[in-house]
């Protein structure tokens, strides 16, 4: 928020993307929209997020996925063309988001190697571990990666996986090592040897691998073995740093759920289109309703994002009222796009670059931070001018300001 000097007591707010503004745009009648924008969110800081960052903004009428697939594609290829000098083929590899969590543990897998999740739930069943027990008698799940020649992995690397893990809130990470003369594990006594022939089965071991485990709650068993994945990538050295894969990562759900409180939000925001197939799962169960969206995803980053937007009201009030924005607060809060939609708008939709992320991707680098001049730090401040910092008395009246510091 930007205090106005000439409104005494308002605020501008520093646009986290200009998404409605591009909208509008199309509604009134442009049928292209490009900008470089600069962007302003106030999230936690990490390798691949600044405060303040600059997308590459586009929105277009009368387009569908596939248009805007390509595109993105074409663009792509001749960046990598005009700056490495290297041939991208086309077209980019598709996942549903759902496979790349069920599968990858992430919306945005690396998939310069393989190393796939395998869902061994049902296997569990009759299997005396008292953690893979509590996790199916909760409604959780039980899942596996094969490292394939992890058996190299000592002791000590498979605690760091373990140690990985549990950021994402896992409670532990089980192991079995497929020795030549057997199999090394803390859990191998509580299987019959029935029961772990099919789980060995399942996850196709050989000599040499190293088998890990997550169990719990589906969204955290696939966050930290999403995790553990990555992990296992650079231990294993499973690809080259100069290699490029691209993707899109299609379909995210429309809604998600708040796991604390239960209410629904939005995943990326109320305008998204939902896919036209579940539009009629808008009165049945919503956590099946996919919406058009996609994300371009380059080496386990996500670079762009975007989706097909909604362009009939009737369809804009009936997600605010799943949301539960009331007709005063959508009138308050987003009435002009509302209002838009009435004069009849084209269908449209678009995506963002962060061409910050996309300048690291190119440039082979780890973090955000090492191609922004006067990045802020993990804490979010400006080193060099010291930003954030008090401000005089004077300049505090000027604004109309009064600062009441709470204790955190
Ligand atoms: P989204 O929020 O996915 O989409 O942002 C688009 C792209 O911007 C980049 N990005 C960032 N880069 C650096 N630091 C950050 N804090 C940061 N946040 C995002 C990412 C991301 O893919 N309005 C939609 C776009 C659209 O639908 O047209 C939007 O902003 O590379
Ligand atoms: P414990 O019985 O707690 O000593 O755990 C035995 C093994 O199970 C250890 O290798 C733990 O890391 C692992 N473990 C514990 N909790 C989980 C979990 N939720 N998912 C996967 N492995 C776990």
């Amino acid at each position: 928020l930007v205090p106005s000097r000439v409104h005494p007591g308002e605020f501008y707010a520093l646009p986290q993307s200009p998404q409605l503004f591009k909208q509008l745009l199309m509604v009134s009648g442009f049928e292209k929209y490009i900008q470089i924008v600069k962007c302003f969110r106030d999230e936690d800081l990490r390798a691949d997020r600044q405060p303040e960052f600059t997308q590459i903004d586009i929105e277009m009428s009368f387009v569908t996925k596939e248009h805007i697939l390509n595109m993105v594609e074409e663009l792509v290829q001749k960046i990598f063309k005009d700056t490495l000098n290297m041939d991208v083929k086309r077209p980019f590899q598709r996942m549903t988001f759902t496979e790349g969590m069920e599968v990858y543990g992430s919306d945005k897998p690396d998939l310069r190697y393989d190393l796939k999740m395998v869902d061994v739930t049902e296997a569990m069943r009759g299997v005396e571990f008292q953690v893979f027990k509590k996790a199916l008698e909760d409604g959780g799940k039980v899942k596996l990666i094969n490292a394939k020649k992890g058996g190299s992995l000592s002791r000590k690397d498979i605690d760091q996986l373990e140690a990985a893990a549990k950021v994402y809130g896992a409670r532990g990470l089980a192991w079995i090592k497929v020795n030549a003369d057997g199999l090394q594990s803390p859990i191998v006594k509580f299987f019959t040897d029935a029961q772990m022939k099919h789980v060995l089965e399942l996850a196709g071991a050989e000599v040499g691998d190293l088998i890990l485990f997550g169990a719990g709650r589906k969204d955290i068993v696939n966050a930290s073995m999403g995790q553990v994945r990555i992990q296992l990538g650079k231990a294993l050295n499973l690809y080259r740093k100069e290699d490029f894969h691209f993707s899109f990562l299609i379909d995210a759900p429309l809604f998600e759920k708040d796991h604390d409180t239960g209410a629904l939000k939005s995943t990326h925001h109320p305008f998204t289109m939902p896919l036209i197939k579940d539009i009629k799962e808008l009165d049945g169960d919503l956590e099946n309703v996919m919406s058009d969206s996609y994300d371009l995803v380059i080496n386990g980053n996500e670079i762009g994002g975007g989706s097909i937007r909604i362009h009939k009201p009737e369809l804009q009030a009936r997600i605010f009222q799943l949301l539960g924005i009331s007709d005063e607060e959508a009138e308050l809060k987003f009435g002009f796009l509302v209002s838009a939609l009435k004069y009849g708008a084209p269908p449209h939709g678009g995506l963002a670059f962060g061409l910050d992320r996309l300048c690291m991707i190119l440039l082979g680098l780890d973090s955000l931070r090492d191609c922004i001049a006067f990045p802020k730090t993990q804490r979010a401040s400006c080193l060099m001018s010291e930003a954030p910092s008090a401000v005089s008395e004077d300049q505090l009246a000027e604004l109309s300001l009064k600062v009441h510091q709470v204790k955190v």
